[in-house]
C-alpha cells in the first residue's frame, strides 16, 4: 500500500522511523519501529503497521498515532529531513509521563563448537557430586543466560525470513475463528484475498476439521452443515488416553496438508512453501473428545532429506500453547527417527519458541539418559554402563547418548555446552552435572508431563519408491 500521510505538519511514509510505544508481557516502554504500511479502520481513524527493529515480526501491529512520539521521527535517507524535536506534538507526547523501558541487556554466549569432541572417541563422565557448576537447567536457556534473558535475546533477534521480499509483508488477516476459539495471528499467510480482504483487520473462519477457511461465519456454518470430516484424513498412528497421531502424506491429503500450512504460516515467518506439500509427511496430534479429534499441533517432515532433518516445520496452535504439546510433538519426531534406527535434528533456522522448545527437550532428554539407573541398552543391544567405576562416574560417549536418543551428536555438544556441563579435566573432555541439574531433573521427573507411551506407536517407516520421490 502506497500513502503518505500528513498528520499535524509531520508526514508518515513507509520506511519512516520514530518510536512507538509497545507493552510486552504488562510491561510498556517506547521502542523504535519502521512504518510500513496504513489503514483506515471502520471508525475512520488511522492506523499505521509497524516493525519494531530488531524485534521478531511476530511483534508488529497496528497502532493508532497516539502510541507514536512524532518528535523522534526520522524519514527515509532521500525523502528530506523529519519532523524537528521542536515540533508541536514533541510536547505533548512528552506529558502523557510515559517511561522509556531499557529492554533487557543480552549478552552473546560463547559458541565454541568442538568439533574434536565428536570426531574423537573419548569418553564423557558424569559427576553428581560436582557442585562447582552453579547453572539452573530448568531455567536456563544458554551460557548462564535465564529464559527471560534469552527470550529477549531471541525476540530481539529480528525476523527470521530469509527472503528480503518477505520482511516487508504486512499481516493480512487479524485474527482466526476456530473450533471455540478466537486467535490472533502473527504473520502473513497467503490466503485468497476475497477471504481475508485488503485492511488486514479482517477475521478468517476456519472449519477445525477439515481446514477449509471462509470469510464469513455464516459460510462456515453453512459449511459444517455437510462437513462430514470429524478428525484428519490419513492413518490414525498413535492412540495414548484422548491424544492421537495421525500420518498423512502431502501428495495423497494434499487439500488437508495445503491448508495446514495455511494456517501454520499464520504463526511461523520463515516458511515459504505453502503448496509444495507433496515432498513432506505430516505428523498431527488431535485431542479427543465425543465431538471429534480436535487439532493441537504438527509437524511435518521431509519425506527423504538429505541433511538428516526429522523435522521440518512444528506448531502448536496458539490456543493450546505452553501446555506441553510442543514437547510431545518433539518427542514423538524422536521416536519415529529412533524407529527408524537413525538420529534427526529439526530443520534450521529454528524460531525463537522453537530453539527454547528443543534446548528444554534435548536438555532434559540428555540429563535423562546420563540419570538412567537401570543399564541403558542401546539400539543395538550393547550395555554403556559396563564401565561404571563407582556410583557416580561412568564412560559415555556423545555418540552412545545419541543413538539412545535420536539426537544428533552435534546437537548433544550445542545443548551440553548451552548448560555449560562439559569440562576438560586431566587431558579428556568430561560432562559434569552439577547438583543442580540433577535437582531440576529430579523436579521435572514429578511434573505430569504428557510423555509418549511407545506402545500405543502402530507405525512402521514408510518406504518410498524413487517415482514416488519425482515431485513435480
Ligand atoms: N516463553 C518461555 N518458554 C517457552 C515459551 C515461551 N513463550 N514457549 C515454550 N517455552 C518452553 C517451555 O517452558 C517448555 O520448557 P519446559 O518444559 O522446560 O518448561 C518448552 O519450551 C516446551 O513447551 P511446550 O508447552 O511443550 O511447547 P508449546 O506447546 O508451547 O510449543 C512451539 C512450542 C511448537 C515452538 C510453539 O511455541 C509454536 O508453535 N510456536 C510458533 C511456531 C514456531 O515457532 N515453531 C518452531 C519453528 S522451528 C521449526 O519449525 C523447525
Ligand atoms: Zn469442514
Amino acid at each position: 500500500m502506497d500513502f503518505a500521510l500528513e498528520t499535524d505538519g509531520v508526514i508518515l511514509k513507509p520506511g519512516a522511523k520514530l518510536q512507538v510505544q509497545k507493552c510486552i508481557d504488562g510491561n510498556e516502554f517506547y521502542h523504535r519501529a519502521e512504518i510500513m504500511s496504513a489503514r483506515q479502520t471502520e471508525g475512520g481513524q488511522t492506523e499505521y503497521y509497524v516493525h519494531f527493529i530488531d524485534f521478531n515480526k511476530r511483534l508488529d501491529e497496528w497502532v493508532p498515532i497516539s502510541r507514536m512520539d512524532l518528535s523522534s521521527l526520522e524519514l527515509p535517507a532521500n525523502e528530506g529531513k523529519g519532523a524537528t524535536a521542536n515540533h508541536p506534538s514533541n510536547k505533548t507526547k512528552g506529558q502523557v509521563g510515559r517511561k522509556r523501558k531499557r529492554p533487557l541487556k543480552n549478552e552473546d554466549s560463547p559458541n565454541k563448537t568442538k568439533k574434536d569432541l565428536l570426531k574423537s572417541p573419548s569418553l564423557a563422565s558424569i559427576s553428581s557430586s560436582d557442585a562447582a557448576v552453579s547453572i539452573d537447567a530448568s531455567s536456563v536457556a544458554s551460557g548462564g543466560m535465564s529464559k527471560a534473558q534469552e527470550l529477549e535475546k531471541l525476540r530481539r533477534g529480528g525476523s527470521m525470513t530469509q527472503r528480503l521480499e518477505e520482511v516487508s509483508r504486512v499481516k493480512n488477516i487479524d485474527r482466526i475463528e476456530f473450533g471455540h476459539h478466537l486467535v490472533q495471528t502473527w504473520y502473513f499467510s497467503p490466503y485468497p484475498q476475497e477471504i481475508c480482504g485488503t485492511t488486514g483487520d479482517s477475521t478468517v473462519y476456519i472449519c477445525e476439521f477439515c481446514l477449509f477457511y471462509f470469510g464469513s461465519r455464516q459460510q462456515l456454518a453453512r459449511h459444517r452443515e455437510k462437513c462430514t470430516c470429524f478428525h484428519p484424513p490419513g492413518n490414525e498412528i498413535y492412540r495414548s488416553g484422548n491424544h492421537s497421531f495421525w500420518e498423512l502424506d502431502g501428495h495423497r491429503q494434499k487439500t488437508y496438508c495445503r491448508n495446514l500450512c495455511l494456517i501454520s504460516k499464520l504463526f511461523l515467518d520463515h516458511k515459504t512453501l505453502f503448496y509444495d506439500v507433496d515432498p513432506f509427511l505430516f505428523y498431527v496430534l488431535t485431542e479427543n473428545d465425543e465431538t471429534g479429534c480436535h487439532l493441537l499441533g504438527y509437524f511435518s517432515k521431509e519425506k527423504e532429506s538429505a541433511e538428516h532433518y526429522n523435522v521440518a516445520c512444528i506448531l502448536t496452535l496458539p490456543q493450546h500453547q505452553r501446555k506441553g504439546y510442543g514437547r510431545l510433538l518433539i518427542e514423538f519426531s524422536y521416536e519415529l527417527t529412533r524407529r527408524e534406527g537413525t538420529t534427526g535434528s529439526p530443520e534450521k533456522p529454528l524460531s525463537d519458541l522453537g530453539l527454547l522448545s528443543y534446548r528444554s527437550y534435548w536438555s532434559e532428554t540428555i540429563v535423562s539418559v546420563l540419570m538412567s539407573d537401570a543399564p541403558y541398552l542401546w539400539n543395538d543391544g550393547e550395555e554403556a554402563r559396563r564401565d561404571i567405576t563407582d556410583d557416580t562416574r561412568y564412560t559415555i560417549s556423545i555418540d552412545q547418548i545419541s543413538k539412545a536418543t535420536g539426537i544428533t551428536p552435534e546437537d548433544i555438544l550445542h545443548t551440553l555446552q548451552a548448560m555449560e556441563a562439559i569440562r576438560y579435566r586431566r587431558g579428556q573432555h568430561i560432562i559434569v552435572l552439577s547438583d543442580k541439574h540433577i535437582n531440576d531433573f529430579e523436579k521435572n521427573r514429578k511434573k505430569n508431563r504428557l510423555k509418549v507411551d511407545s506402545k500405543a506407536l502402530q507405525w512402521t517407516p514408510p518406504v518410498f519408491t524413487a517415482s514416488q520421490l519425482r515431485f513435480l
